[in-house]
């Protein structure tokens, strides 16, 4: 690494210092604001939720439908930041007795990360107390994240820019002009949003030099553990589809045959995977940031992972 690039990634963590100090927010004063969900509005977009798809369902079916993937949004939020945060401190490492504006702006990451766990345990509760009884997320983030982070760095580093990085998207599609939409969630998404643009820019940089310590054959290693990750994604997804789908037919209040039981589950799936896989995936830049360490083949085990997936 040359002295001028060297000088523009310092820059680049200390403008992360700075936008981090200038956007921080406060769960309660900021993000609830004294406000509760209300039933009456989607808490999820349609962008994310795909409920157009849900083509059995009543306009209040779909938009129940939202309102169950709005609590697995904050779960599966709050699950994945378990395992970002252990890897944020874990690299950290790296920075301790070296460059310290790095080293400030990854222990701001955490701490964002801390809060947004804390937010969407909030969201979980708060979107609990609108909804009927019987709604599971029996996923473990501990034991997800001991398992991610039995994997290679480079692996957990894609990951995780891949998860910034939709995570920004999502914002976007929470903005389209929708006058059912949650206020309230809107404003998770904001401000979610506002401290993940940082974090999008340190797990590039953390990424890329991470990459340059690496030997061809370890980072062939990394690719097919980058996609066992997704496919460990993918299996979480799927059991929350089929229990998602479980309790939306639990608590229609009306009879849902197996065809349309199974449609359901299908749609859940469909909008999952989107939410969680391909909307980070399909970013221009994650894909600009992959293929410029990947090689041709290894891009080609990649996409044809990911064409199981559909
Ligand atoms: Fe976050
Ligand atoms: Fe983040």
């Amino acid at each position: 690494m040359n002295a001028v690039s060297r000088l523009s990634n310092r820059d680049r963590y200390a403008r992360c210092i700075r936008a981090s100090k200038m956007v921080s927010w406060d769960i309660e004063r900021d993000v609830i604001g004294g406000r509760t969900f209300d039933t009456a509005q989607k808490y999820l977009p349609d962008g994310l939720s795909l409920t157009p798809n849900f083509f059995t369902l009543s306009e209040n079916e779909k938009r129940f439908v939202s309102q169950i993937q709005g609590r697995t949004y904050a779960n599966v939020f709050g699950l994945v930041e378990r395992f970002i945060n252990a890897k944020v401190l874990e690299v950290s490492r790296d920075h301790w007795l070296g460059d310290q504006v790095a080293l400030e702006a990854l222990v701001r990451f955490s701490e964002e990360e801390l809060k947004h766990q804390a937010l969407f345990r909030r969201i979980d509760e708060m979107i609990g107390e609108t909804l009927p009884p019987g709604y599971h997320f029996d996923v473990d983030p501990n034991v997800v994240a001991s398992a991610v982070l039995g994997k290679s760095t480079w692996a957990v580093l894609a990951l995780t820019l891949h998860i910034e990085l939709f995570s920004q998207l999502h914002y976007r599609q929470s903005i389209a002009p929708d006058d059912q939409l949650s206020e309230l969630f809107k404003s998770v998404f904001l401000y979610h949003w506002k401290e993940e643009s940082q974090h999008a820019i340190l797990d590039e940089l953390e990424w890329v030099r991470h990459d340059a310590t690496m030997t061809d054959s370890d980072r062939n290693k990394a690719v097919d553990e980058f996609i066992e990750l997704v496919a460990a994604i993918d299996g979480i997804l799927q059991a929350q589809a089929a229990a998602d789908a479980r309790y939306f037919k639990a608590n229609c209040s009306r009879a849902v045959d197996e065809t349309e039981a199974q449609s359901i589950e299908a749609n859940f799936l469909e909008a999952y995977r989107w939410q969680y896989i391909h909307s980070g995936v399909r970013h221009p830049h994650f894909g600009e940031v992959l293929y410029s360490l990947i090689s041709e083949d290894q891009r080609k085990r990649i996409h044809a992972a990911l064409a199981t997936l559909q």
